[in-house]
């Protein structure tokens, strides 16, 4: 199947590792050109090089906590490739605990991190979007806004809210053609998982490979997902052949969640 990617401008943030990494990859293999962000400029440019084999592929570095950056980021973004069809907004996690270790602090930062970061940045891409034949937007959230996981409190909370605001965006922007659809990833081997499962193993006294396999054992496939699987079904939701979907918000999460809704 030809998912029509081919010249199609992306920007993708929180991508100089992890879940976003392996979406420019595959998007770059589709013939489509790329544009990456994380904050750490080092990084962002060896992951930039690590791409550049495969297709046209930018860096830009920011934070896309600070409301600056993500128009910045926007702005530069758009100049270098010419216009901008796919958005995906990504970025790393929030801080783990339960309720009553929180401050509001540490709210306020997940909040920036994992909720407004989305806001701003699709925003800033919509003029831009509107200007394509073929737009797309993808916010990336987690399978806790479905199944609240232990001592994530803060990603339990903030990414419904995110789910909330891509079934509204859908709905408000399907009659111009931008289709918004979020992935629920569950447990994916990236760093951020893997520092999880250091964490608990500390917590609980146990090895990293007793964790593995008692997070193997939490979904129906009894293994943890590689980013490219993650990475596969994104680039599919967000390519044109995915032309009639939107406002889907997609566990890739291999049968973890158990719920029929
Ligand atoms: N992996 C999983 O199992 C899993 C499951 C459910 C949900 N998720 C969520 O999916 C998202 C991606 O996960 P991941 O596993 O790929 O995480 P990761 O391995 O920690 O990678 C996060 C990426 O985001 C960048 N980043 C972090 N903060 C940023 C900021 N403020 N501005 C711009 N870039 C930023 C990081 O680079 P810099 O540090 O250089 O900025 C890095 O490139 C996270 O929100 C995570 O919580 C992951």
């Amino acid at each position: 199947m030809d998912l029509k990617l081919k010249n199609k401008k992306a920007l993708i943030t929180g991508a100089s590792r992890g879940l976003g990494y392996a979406v420019a990859r595959c998007l770059l293999s589709e013939g489509a050109s790329v544009t990456i962000n994380s904050r750490e400029a080092v990084n962002l440019e060896e992951a930039r090089n690590s791409l550049s084999h495969q297709g046209k592929v930018g860096a830009i570095a920011g934070d896309v906590t600070i409301p600056t950056s993500c128009i910045a980021l926007l702005e530069e973004a758009v100049e270098r490739m010419g216009g901008l069809d796919l958005l995906v907004t990504n970025s790393g996690g929030p801080k783990t605990g339960r309720f009553e270790t929180m401050s509001d602090d540490d709210w306020l930062q997940a909040f920036q991190l994992n909720f407004l970061s989305h806001v701003r940045l699709i925003r800033a891409a919509l003029p831009y979007l509107r200007q394509s034949d073929a737009p797309s937007i993808l916010t990336v959230t987690s399978i806790s806004a479905k199944q609240p996981i232990p001592d994530m409190v803060l990603s339990n909370s903030l990414r419904a809210g995110v789910l909330g605001l891509t079934k509204t965006l859908s709905q408000e922007l399907g009659s111009e053609g931008i289709r918004v659809n979020s992935i629920l990833p569950g447990f994916t081997l990236t760093d951020r998982a893997m520092s999880l499962l250091r964490d608990r193993a500390q917590k609980n006294n146990t090895s990293m490979d007793i964790e593995i396999h008692k997070q193997s054992e939490a979904s129906a496939l009894k293994r943890i997902a590689a980013p490219e699987e993650f990475a596969r079904v994104a680039v599919f939701l967000l390519s044109p052949a995915a032309s009639y979907l939107t406002g889907l918000m997609l566990p890739v999460d291999g049968g973890a969640y158990t719920g029929l809704i």
